[in-house]
This record gives C-alpha cells, structure tokens and sequence, in this order.
C-alpha cells in the first residue's frame, strides 16, 4: 500500500460512494485538503461524507459566501471552508481557521486549500480531483504524516473500485 489513490468516478454516484468510504475511515481531527478547479466536485464531496456521518445532507452548500460552515449532527464535528474568497491566509487565521485545524475532534475539510497552504497542518489528507468528462472526475487522494496514512489505508480498504471501468481503478504505487 503505497501513499496515494487514485481513481476516476464515472458518475456522482460512484463519488458518493468514495465519500462513504471516507466516511467510514476518518479520525477525529484529520484536516483534508480538497483542491480541482469549479464544479470539480469539491463541496459534493464534503455533502457525502457530511451525510455518511450523520449530518443533513442539505445543510451542505458551497460556503463561498460564508467562509466556514460547521456541521455538529453527525459522528464526528465537521468544520467545512471555502478559502475561494479569502484574500490571504491572515484572513483565514482571522476567521478563526487554525483553532478548527488543530482541534482534534474537527474534521476539517478545506476547498480551495492552495491558498492556504501554509496554515494547513503538516499532516493532512490531500484529495485533487479533476474533471475528465461530463460526468467523469479523475481524484488523487495522498498523505502526508502518520494520521493521514493511516486514513488513507483505511479508505483504500472500504473503498469498493470492482465497478470502476477497466484500467481507471487501481492504487498507485
Ligand atoms: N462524477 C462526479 N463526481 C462529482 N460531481 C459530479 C460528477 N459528475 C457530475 N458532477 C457534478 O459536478 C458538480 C460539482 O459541483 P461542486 O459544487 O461539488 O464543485 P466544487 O468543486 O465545490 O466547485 P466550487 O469551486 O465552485 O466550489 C455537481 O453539480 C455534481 O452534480
Ligand atoms: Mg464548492
């Protein structure tokens, strides 16, 4: 099992059932780093695993214009940004970014997590996605320290590829 994923999703469907699987292998306080250009899928994401875990699913909008939005209702607290509009990293840290970083019961999850980087703690998982077609999204998910590995083999365990087209699925290295 090497330090990354990667796959491509045929359909919303099959994204949703990568963010089950997610779901299902988080720990408490991981940060994940979520970055793909607009409509790559990004807060789509964020509403599964938001769901899996037990929070309303419609709870879960882009929070472009908010910033942060947090959802409590599920098996772990979720803190989801979107830095999209954020000037700099001081005002991510001004928002009050970093207390939700190194909570260790938040899993924060982070669009646009690019222009932040430096306030993003060493160890988080890293999920790109991109599109690939129409309905077709190309993710690379990778770690970066023990907690986020640890993660990531877990994922790569409750994560069923067996419908994934031919030469798409698959762990890297
Ligand atoms: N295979 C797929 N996986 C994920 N989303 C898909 C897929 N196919 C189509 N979509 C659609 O792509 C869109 C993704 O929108 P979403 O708001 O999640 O993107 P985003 O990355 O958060 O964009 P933004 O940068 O604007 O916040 C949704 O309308 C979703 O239905
Ligand atoms: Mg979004």
């Amino acid at each position: 099992m090497g330090e990354s994923l990667r796959f491509v999703s045929q359909s919303l469907e099959q994204s949703d059932r990568f963010g089950r699987a997610l779901a299902q292998s988080l720990l408490p306080g991981l940060t994940v780093a979520l970055n793909g250009e607009l409509g790559a899928g990004k807060t789509a994401l964020v509403r599964s695993v938001s769901s899996y875990l037990g929070a309303d699913p419609d709870q879960v909008n882009s929070p472009t214009f908010v910033l942060l939005q947090l959802y409590v209702d599920g098996r772990l607290p979720v803190a989801h940004f979107d830095t999209y509009r954020l000037g700099d990293v001081d005002e991510f840290l001004a928002i009050g970014g970093e207390d939700y970083l190194l909570d260790e019961e938040t899993v924060c999850f982070v669009e646009w997590a690019e222009r932040i980087s430096d306030a993003l703690p060493p160890d988080h998982l890293q999920i790109r996605i991109a599109h690939a077609g129409e309905s077709s999204r190309r993710y690379e998910v990778l770690a970066a320290g023990p907690q986020s590995r640890r993660v990531l083999q877990e994922l790569d365990r409750q994560f069923d590829r067996s419908d994934l087209s031919p030469g798409f699925g698959g762990t890297a290295n």
